[in-house]
Formats: C-alpha cells, sequence, structure tokens
C-alpha cells in the first residue's frame, strides 16, 4: 500500500516535472500600482507549478519558493515617482505628464536603469541560464525585447492598460483612430466628434513620427549597448533590434470588455482585466468590520490610489473636505497617510487602506477615487459607483469612460475640490441609476468563460508548448500597408488604363490620317486643313 502510494507521489512529481516551465518576467517600474499586476502575474504562474524570475523593483512580502527574485529596488530612490506625482504641484500645473514626449524618455530611462542594474547584468551574464519564455511589461519602449535574444526564446508582452495603438502595432496593426484612442488623450472617449477625430489622427501620426525618428534610435541604442555584448557571448549571430521588436508570440492586456472599447482584436491579443484580484477576498481587520457593519447610512470611501498621497492636497483643501465630510450622515473612509487632527465624527483615517475588502463590503456605497485603472477595475469587480477625480496618464480616460458608461461623476482637480464632490456626492447618491449601471456591468464583467488568471495561465503555457505560437500571428502583422490597402492594385489598373489610352489614341490617330487622306483625294486642300484642325 505505501510502496503504490510512493509510486503514485513519484508519478506525480514526473509529470510536475515535465509540464513545469520557466519564465522571466521582467517588471520593474517603480510604481506600487504596476508591482501589484506583477506580483500577480508572477503567483500564478508559480502556482500553477512554474519556475518564475522576476526582475522587480518592490521585493513581494510572500513568495512562493518557485520564485527567484532579481531586485531593481534602487529605481525607487533613482525614479521617485511617488515624489514627482505630487497631489499639488498638479492642483497648481507646475507638472503635466500626459504627454508622450516627456512620458516616453522617462520610461527608456528606467529601462537603462534596469540593464545597468547589476543583478539584472548578473542575470543576463550566467550562460548557464535558460528560460523557455519572456513576459515583459511593455511601458512606452520595447528594449525588453532583447532579453528573448539573449535567451532565445519566445517573448510575451504584458500591456498594463487596454490594447491600444502603440502596442497593437508590435503584433497586428495600428486600429483605426476614428475609434480607437490614444491612452493620453484625456477627453476621446468614442464616439468621437469630428475635432476629436482629427487630434486623435495628429496624435497618433505625431506620435508615430516621433518614434520612428526618435525614439527607435534610442532604442536601438540601448540594445546595442545593454544585450549585444550577452548575445554575442552566448550565439554566434545577433538578430537586429527591429527583427526582435516585432517578434513576439502573444499579449496579455490588463482590460476586460465591460471597461474598454470593444475593438476587433487579433487571436493573440489574451485580455485578463482583473486577474489581480483574488477570488478569496481577504477579511477585513476586527475594526474596519465592525465600523463598516454598523454604518447604517453606508460607507463612502476615498482614496487617491498608491501614487497620489492625500497628504500632498494643500491644507485649505484638506480642512474644506473636512467641513463637508463632516455634514454627510455617511461614514467617511478615508486613505490619507497620516494622522488627521480635527476630525468630524463620521471621518474615519485608514493610512494603508485593505481597498478591495472595504469595496466589497455590502455597506461600501460610493468610492471617491483618482480613476487609476487597478481602482477602476476594482469597482466594477464589486459593483460600488464612484466620482473620479483624475490626475495623471489613463485616468482621465477612464473617469471618461465610467462617466460614459454611466456610474460615474467626475470632478476636476482645483481649490474648490470640496464643493465640486460635494455636488457630486448628492447626484449619485440621490440617483438610483449610479448603482443600477455599475451592477449591470459588474455582471457583465463576471459573466467569463474561465476566470482571467486560468486564461492567464494557459495562454502563457501555450506559447512554450507551441514554441512560440506562431499558428496565432496575425496576417495583417506580416503584410506591407500598401499591399493592405490594395495600392499595388491601384497601380496596375493605372497602367493597363494608360495602356489602353495610348492603344485608342494611336487607333484613332491613324484612323483620322486614312480618312484624311481619304478626304483630300476628294476635296484637296480646305478640307484637308478643317480635318487637321478638329483632329491634331
Ligand atoms: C522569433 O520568435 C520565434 C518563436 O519564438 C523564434 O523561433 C525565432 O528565433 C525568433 N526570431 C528571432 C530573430 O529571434
Amino acid at each position: 500500500m505505501i510502496k503504490k502510494a510512493l509510486w503514485l507521489v513519484v508519478v506525480i512529481l514526473t509529470l510536475c516535472e515535465i509540464s513545469a516551465y520557466k519564465y522571466l518576467v521582467v517588471s520593474p517600474i517603480p510604481s506600487k500600482s504596476h508591482s501589484i499586476l506583477g506580483d500577480a502575474l508572477v503567483e500564478y504562474l508559480a502556482d500553477a507549478g512554474h519556475e518564475v524570475t522576476y526582475i522587480t523593483a518592490f521585493t513581494p512580502e510572500k513568495v512562493s519558493p518557485r520564485v527567484t527574485i532579481i531586485d531593481t529596488s534602487d529605481h525607487i530612490r533613482n525614479f521617485p515617482i511617488d515624489a514627482t506625482f505630487n497631489l499639488k504641484s498638479f492642483m497648481d500645473g507646475t507638472v503635466t505628464t500626459n504627454n508622450f514626449m516627456t512620458f516616453a524618455p522617462l520610461m527608456l530611462e528606467i529601462s537603462r536603469a534596469t540593464l545597468g542594474n547589476s543583478n539584472v547584468r548578473k542575470l543576463l551574464a550566467d550562460e548557464n541560464q535558460r528560460f523557455d519564455a519572456v513576459i515583459a511589461e511593455w511601458m512606452y519602449n520595447e528594449v525588453y525585447v532583447g532579453f528573448a535574444g539573449v535567451f532565445n526564446c519566445p517573448l510575451i508582452w504584458f500591456s498594463s492598460i487596454e490594447p491600444h495603438w502603440m502596442v497593437m502595432q508590435l503584433i497586428d496593426e495600428i486600429p483605426n483612430p476614428a475609434y480607437s484612442t490614444d491612452m493620453l488623450t484625456a477627453d476621446s472617449i468614442p464616439p468621437l466628434t469630428f475635432r476629436q477625430r482629427v487630434v486623435e489622427l495628429y496624435t497618433q501620426i505625431v506620435g508615430r513620427l516621433a518614434q520612428t525618428f526618435w525614439l527607435s534610435g534610442l532604442e536601438r541604442d540601448v540594445y546595442n549597448e545593454y544585450f549585444v555584448p550577452f548575445i554575442r557571448d552566448r550565439y554566434n549571430t545577433v538578430p537586429p533590434f527591429e527583427e526582435l521588436r516585432y517578434n513576439a508570440s502573444l499579449m496579455l492586456c490588463n482590460s476586460h470588455l465591460s471597461m474598454n472599447t470593444p475593438i476587433r482584436l487579433p487571436a493573440n491579443v489574451i485580455t485578463i482585466g482583473g486577474y489581480h484580484i483574488k477570488p478569496n477576498i481577504k477579511p477585513l481587520p476586527e475594526d474596519l468590520q465592525t465600523l463598516m457593519d454598523n454604518s447604517k447610512d453606508g460607507v463612502i470611501y476615498f482614496s487617491m490610489g498608491s501614487n497620489l498621497r492625500s497628504k500632498h492636497f494643500p491644507d485649505e483643501v484638506k480642512q474644506s473636505l473636512l467641513k463637508m465630510f463632516g455634514k454627510l450622515k455617511q461614514i467617511v473612509l478615508w486613505k490619507f497617510e497620516e494622522d488627521l487632527p480635527n476630525r468630524p465624527n463620521n471621518v474615519h483615517i485608514v493610512q494603508w487602506a485593505p481597498q478591495q475588502s472595504i469595496l466589497a463590503h455590502k455597506n461600501c456605497i460610493l468610492f471617491i477615487t483618482h480613476g487609476g485603472l487597478l481602482s477602476t477595475t476594482e469597482t466594477v469587480h464589486f459593483g460600488v459607483p464612484i466620482i473620479g477625480i483624475p490626475v495623471f496618464a489613463d485616468q482621465f480616460v477612464n473617469v471618461g469612460r465610467a462617466v460614459k458608461k454611466g456610474f460615474a461623476q467626475r470632478v476636476d482637480l482645483s481649490y474648490s475640490l470640496a464643493a465640486d464632490i460635494e455636488k457630486a456626492i448628492r447626484n449619485v447618491l440621490d440617483n438610483p441609476s449610479y448603482t443600477t449601471r455599475v451592477k449591470e456591468l459588474s455582471a457583465i464583467y463576471h459573466d467569463r468563460t474561465v476566470p482571467p488568471a486560468t486564461e492567464l495561465v494557459h495562454w502563457a503555457e501555450q506559447v512554450v508548448k507551441t514554441k512560440g505560437a506562431r499558428h496565432l500571428r496575425s496576417p495583417a502583422f506580416m503584410m506591407p500597408w500598401y499591399q493592405k490597402m490594395y495600392l499595388d492594385l491601384i497601380l496596375v489598373l493605372l497602367v493597363v488604363l494608360l495602356i489602353f489610352y495610348k492603344i485608342i489614341i494611336f487607333f484613332i490617330i491613324s484612323v483620322t490620317k486614312r480618312v484624311n487622306f481619304i478626304l483630300y483625294l476628294h476635296f484637296p486642300c480646305n478640307v484637308y486643313e478643317y480635318g487637321s484642325i478638329i483632329f491634331s
């Protein structure tokens, strides 16, 4: 009996061994929300039995023994994103980040720093190191394709936002800008007006030109400097950057149809929006549980996310917010990084908020948020209407969509924030349609064939199993644009028409010459002149 059981264990272990792959996950953006996505990705792959090497700026609290961390936490010091994204500076207009031209170089600097990091260099230099696939987060440049070059394995892109034109061009083609918008264009939510369509076309053309004539060169330099020596150490040939850049096998996107624009997608774009939310929500800490259970008029939860700090609100704004919240009959739970003196009785501070557990509580009736994608996703997951105060990056798009979908009010960051929020609270709470709408979307969001995490693991495995999933590659991707637009056909037709025209002219001329000759024989001189006037 024991022998049999031992055999079974051996068999199971061997089976596990066979189907366990080695992944390299590259997600070192020094921003908490990005690391939440990276951590979840790594956790699911490790739970599925795979070995994962994880390049990250934040070491997760709990790591599976199958996970090896490559620490790039020096990014947190060198790129203090938290300090840059200061609420007061946004209110005073002293920083603007919603611009590709400032965003892209910053992201390239972070990528360069990742590749210069000594732990990462050690990994790249280790010639015994092998991976079955690389999963790299796309963040406004493509230099991480070099990892696939060094380890000679398939590449999977991970996009922390929905499939937009910049990532679609890496795997399929640029969708039509008339209905598929750039993620930094603040106000363009399809259907677009004439002006928005023109702005969108302009933005995408300028972005594309900037990539072609400016960023691509910088990226190629980074590839040559940081990857090519390691590739040369391992292999005889070095693939050009452009070849690797357009060679990804798959793209995982953190989006779902209940939230983003449902544009057509090629077979190798897999949307896994909401995968970071675990099926078992952690219970609330006891004090919060009691507070929320006993709130007979409901709880309003207020958080500006992990990058923006409420403590950076100017003092007068903090005071007016406290005063306004004090007038409400609901309990207000404010994620605030330090203690706030003179708080009204119904306002409670949490320095760190278990956001998902709060939103999951049935008494949470409204979420006041900066409109980050994780917060927006969680609010749809749990079915809570929002007041969105967008500040930077994709937050304008996220809040704009939520407003259009009918479960949000937008409030702009300004010194009259308290009064504007007060009005919005009244609108949302007095009008049941906001809650109804978000519950409907939540039902759509949950109505899937399999959970997003299952999808993620399945496709990551399929790429390895099928040696790069070439069968998923979009035919559009491998075709030059003039062929897709049939410009070559138009050229052929033009040539045919031209030849046809020449033949007809030739024919007419020879006929007239003959007619003229006959006419000349009968009526010499004057009619011949008359004819040549007509036909010449
Ligand atoms: C492109 O990807 C495929 C599949 O992963 C791989 O076989 C091929 O070697 C890659 N090409 C280059 C230039 O790396």
